[in-house]
């Protein structure tokens, strides 16, 4: 009787442990779909592969970026050879922005849209979202927020008033509880 009660017990501890744990580990990252995917006629197909992966998307907005946008976006790549083609590319086309939500939404969505250089990507990730719309490393067709950080000055880059997670204060909770 006792063995039973302690199992229930664990049973129970358990179960409470990991659905928290699933509840706190959600959070939210931005995707984009670049101009090449757009033109490429993508947008629907990508937006499916989303939801069918578990995503919700929690806001979306289809902009057209200037030289200046594009510049401030890409600034951490400023000092990059590639950077006046890559603005260039940006700007040449409108762009679906999107917040996307889901437990570990930013590892999974860079997982989903596979290696950076799309020729790569049609190698080694023939089932990425990268394999199949890109061309090559600057027309890849999608973007991801590469950490927390990236994804919190992304959202609000485009969304302002956005909140990176769903709830601050479950995002602490969720620390104290795995260090
Ligand atoms: C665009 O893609 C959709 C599927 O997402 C397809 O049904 C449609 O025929 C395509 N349109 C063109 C012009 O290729
Ligand atoms: C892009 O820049 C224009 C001004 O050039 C500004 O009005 C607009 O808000 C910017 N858009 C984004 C998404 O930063």
């Amino acid at each position: 009787m006792q063995k039973i009660s302690v199992f229930l017990l664990l049973i129970a501890v358990l179960f409470f442990q990991s659905s928290s744990y699933v509840a706190l580990e959600k959070e939210r990252t931005l995707a984009m779909i670049k101009p090449d995917g757009i033109y490429g006629n993508f947008t629907n197909k990508i937006k499916q592969v989303i939801l069918q992966s578990g995503f919700i998307i929690v806001q979306e907005m289809m902009v057209q970026l200037d030289v200046a946008n594009a510049t401030l976006f890409y600034s951490e790549h400023s000092e990059k050879s590639f950077f006046p083609s890559l603005v260039k590319y940006m700007t040449c086309g409108p762009v679906l922005v999107m917040v996307i939500e889901k437990t570990n939404a930013i590892s999974d969505w860079r997982a989903l849209i596979g290696p950076t250089d799309a020729r790569k990507a049609k190698v080694s990730h023939p089932n990425s979202i990268r394999a199949l719309c890109g061309s090559s490393s600057e027309r890849n067709c999608v973007h991801g927020s590469d950490s927390p950080i990236s994804a919190a000055r992304e959202i609000s880059f485009f969304f302002g008033d956005v909140s990176p997670v769903e709830h601050w204060e479950s995002a602490v909770e969720e620390d104290s509880i795995f260090p």
